[in-house]
């Protein structure tokens, strides 16, 4: 197995000074993959104190040093942890205390997937104590032993086996899928700044719908405003799922890996059953997107998402459902709401939407979407007018014709509209006149 130079360096060095040291974890099964780690742990017998002996040239940032971790600044930061056992585990959440071993087994065997819970020396070669290859070949999420330990130690670990299922496309051993259900109910001690880490590597990683339609249950957990979506059915020509699958659906078919857009899709229908009614032989969800906006917002609040995201996932939601007619002011004043940046993670979410619904009119559907991309991007090669800034008058123009206070604005608005509408130019001629003919009829002269 190959490693980066820097990693080498620290392994063999610490071996010179007699202590044992691998490579361990996420690193090593992303190269068994073949896939490229993000980041490279070391573990090693050597107490804090030691590794610092053994670099006295390198600078070592205290980074977790009461768990054993320090961060050497060699090529980037790597961080080096001694073999540990956790203590007791009082809240699902953390040890109580950790204390340093000898014994890498000791220390693989606290980890929390198999696949997870391997370690490679060039001396050595590849250490798999629990049998981690044969299940990263058979494609096996599987604990590193029992499987409620394993999760009432750390709770987060639920989720993050259904990330790992979502992102390396594994299914979940039966006893550890069953555990994750039994002991979801603790999710809830868990932080919401890394339930959200979680969620979301979840949904820009990989197809979701499989694990989070198995495993319903644990995402109702950190989520429960889906659970009235689940088995939801839509009773329309145009849906083909039920609600949630719906959703999920739309999710997947999704290429962005942008956080927002992702969560907007995973909540665009969420005040559907909500807002249910039946009516002329078929279901209707009247005033779903506004409600389901506010809901996201709420929602990814309470995750403790950045404000940025939220306004744009809340966006999102509300404009997901506009029935586009093809036409180019329908799209300039669209974009006036949605801002020239966001269009195009609003036509990624309507197409998502869309292909996710039954095949009813999909085509004709898609090439609405496909007009309406065409038309924004005609709008912004074009710089046609979208906005008051766009405007060839402005507040001041508005006042010397004798408009006051609100009317100022009502009066630019209508002007707005009536460019964006092709009824007239953009000149400062023209939308005189245009003001002044609002002024005539609001005065009633
Ligand atoms: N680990 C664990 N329990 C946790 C978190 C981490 O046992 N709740 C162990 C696993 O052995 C994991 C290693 O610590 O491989 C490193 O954790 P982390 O960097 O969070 O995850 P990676 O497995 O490296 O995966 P990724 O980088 O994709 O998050």
């Amino acid at each position: 197995m190959e490693i980066p130079e820097n990693i080498s360096f620290i392994i063999s060095r610490l071996e010179a000074a007699g202590f044992a040291a691998y490579a361990v974890g996420g690193c090593v099964r992303d190269r068994l993959l073949g896939r490229e780690p993000k980041d490279w742990d070391v573990c090693t017998s050597a107490e804090p104190a030691a590794v610092k002996g053994v670099f006295p040239d390198v600078k070592i940032l205290d980074t977790g040093i009461k768990h054993g971790t320090v961060t050497l600044l060699l090529d980037g930061g790597v961080e080096v942890t001694t073999f540990r056992v956790d203590g007791k585990y009082r809240d699902s959440r953390r040890p109580e205390s950790v204390s340093f071993t000898p014994n890498l087994m000791a220390d693989l065997a606290r980890r929390d997937f198999t696949v997870n819970a391997m370690a490679y020396s060039c001396r050595t070669g590849i250490i798999d104590p629990f049998g981690g290859r044969e299940d990263l070949a058979a494609g096996i999420i599987r604990t590193v032993g029992a499987a409620e330990e394993r999760f009432g130690e750390d709770a987060l670990r639920i989720l993050r086996a259904l990330r790992f299922s979502v992102t390396l496309g594994f299914e979940i051993a039966p006893e550890t899928s069953a555990a994750m259900l039994g002991l979801r109910h603790n999710l809830g001690r868990i932080s919401a700044e890394r339930v959200r880490a979680e969620l979301v590597k979840a949904l820009i990683g990989g197809k979701v719908k499989p694990q989070f339609m198995r495993l319903r249950e644990v995402v109702a957990e950190i989520i429960p405003e889906l659970r009235p979506c689940f088995g939801f059915e839509q009773r329309t020509v145009h849906h083909r799922y039920d609600v949630y699958e719906h959703i999920l659906t739309a999710v997947d078919s999704c290429e962005s890996r942008e956080p927002a857009v992702k969560m907007a899709l995973l909540l665009h229908d969420i005040m559907k059953p909500a807002m249910y009614k039946f009516k002329n032989g078929s279901a209707h969800f009247k005033g779903h997107p506004a409600a389901g906006a506010k809901k996201a917002a709420d929602i990814m609040r309470r995750l403790k998402f950045d404000n940025k995201s939220i306004a744009l996932a809340e966006k999102l939601v509300r404009f997901h459902d506009v029935r586009l007619r093809g036409g180019l002011p329908q799209i300039l004043k669209l974009t006036r709401l949605v801002g020239d940046d966001d269009m195009p993670l609003l036509f990624a979410v309507m197409r998502a939407d869309t292909l996710a619904q039954s095949e009813y009119r999909r085509a004709e559907k898609l090439a609405l979407i496909d007009a309406g991309e065409a038309n924004y991007r005609f709008a912004l090669a074009h710089d046609l007018c979208r906005s008051l800034s766009g405007l060839a008058i402005g507040g001041a123009d508005a006042a010397e014709l004798g408009l006051s206070g609100r009317e100022i604005g009502a009066a630019l608005n209508c002007c707005l509209n009536a460019v964006m509408n092709g009824k007239i130019k953009n000149e400062r001629a023209a939308l005189l006149d245009c003001a002044a003919e609002l002024k005539k009829r609001w005065h009633n002269l």
